[in-house]
């Protein structure tokens, strides 16, 4: 199967486990549903890959998992309180379609959603194993991980401060970095197998795929990206580009596809889908 078969394949399957888990006739579920719609699921798919390499568990609710907890980080971003946007994934952003205390709830939901995901006995059926999902996600998401990222950044942009490379590289891997690293674990732990190759390759790729990001920002099309561009620079907020341009960010990102890549050395073609993915982050128009 193709890449882009296969990346398909997990999208739909993905988006199918999440409009399920969010059934239910309030406002609020119909927000969430929204929200859930229509991602690029490189999380969910990193999930399922990882798991592919030690056999066939299935990883299909941690997947999930990750996509809700996600979700919920961009719903919350996308506040005007945050990054204050109004356009998601091709479509008007939850407060602007209902309102801001639904689109904080709705995140709050999505995010309980995705705990709830890797705790049922449906995830695994060792309770170690979910646990261990549990945990290890809790502290990517938290104040140690993706919300601590997501603090500097605002923190940043309020102070008109200019970030270090250091500071920068510390709080993407805190934004953006966490939650990427635990997918990429996620299958290993599902497998019961060492999480260690698959930690190092996912690290390297979410750093990759932040500063395509930020690269997106700069010189993407809003159209093909869902979301409005060309906003770090107008916040001043610190990034790879604004640091070491945009020749300079791209270099950088094709050394993290490099150095991913590496990290997949001890496996054969199962890990083919995952090699391919490196390249995708950074090559990727949305
Ligand atoms: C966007 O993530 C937010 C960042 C962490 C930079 P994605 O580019 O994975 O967004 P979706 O899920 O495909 O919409
Ligand atoms: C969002 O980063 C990261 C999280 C939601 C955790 P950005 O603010 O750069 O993402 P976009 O550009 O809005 O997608
Ligand atoms: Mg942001
Ligand atoms: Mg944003
Ligand atoms: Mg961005």
């Amino acid at each position: 199967m193709s890449f882009a078969d296969r990346l398909e394949e997990a999208r739909a399957r993905i988006g199918a486990r999440l409009a399920e888990a969010a059934g239910g006739s309030d406002p609020l579920h119909a927000a969430m549903r929204h929200a859930l719609a229509g991602g690029k699921r490189l999380r969910g798919f990193l999930v399922i890959e990882g798991a592919r390499l030690y056999g066939d568990v299935p990883a299909l609710d941690a997947a999930a998992a990750i996509e809700a907890l996600h979700a919920y980080s961009l719903v919350h971003d996308d506040l005007p309180s945050m990054d204050d946007d109004a356009l998601r994934r091709g479509q008007p952003t939850v407060h602007v379609r209902w309102d801001e205390a639904t689109a904080v709830l709705a995140g709050d939901a999505l995010q309980s959603l995705a705990f709830e995901l890797v705790t049922d006995p449906a995830c695994h059926p060792d309770p170690g194993v979910r646990a261990e999902l549990a945990v290890s996600l809790a502290r990517a998401a938290g104040a140690r991980g993706m919300v601590l990222g997501q603090a500097r950044d605002i923190a940043a942009e309020s102070a008109g401060r200019a970030l270090d490379l250091a500071a920068v590289e510390a709080l993407q891997a805190g934004k953006t970095g966490a939650l990427i690293e635990w997918s990429g674990r996620a299958g290993a732990v599902l497998s019961g197998a060492d999480p260690g190759p698959l930690g190092a390759y996912a690290r390297a790729l979410g750093r990759a795929f932040q500063i395509a990001d930020d690269v997106l920002d700069v010189e993407g099309d809003a159209g093909l990206a869902g979301k409005a561009l060309g906003k770090d620079e107008g916040a001043g907020k610190a990034t790879f580009v604004s640091l070491l341009g945009l020749g300079g960010a791209k270099a950088r990102a094709a050394d993290l596809v490099a150095e991913a890549r590496d990290a997949l050395a001890p496996f054969g073609p199962e890990a083919d889908g995952l090699r391919d993915l490196a390249g995708y982050v950074v090559t990727r128009d949305r």
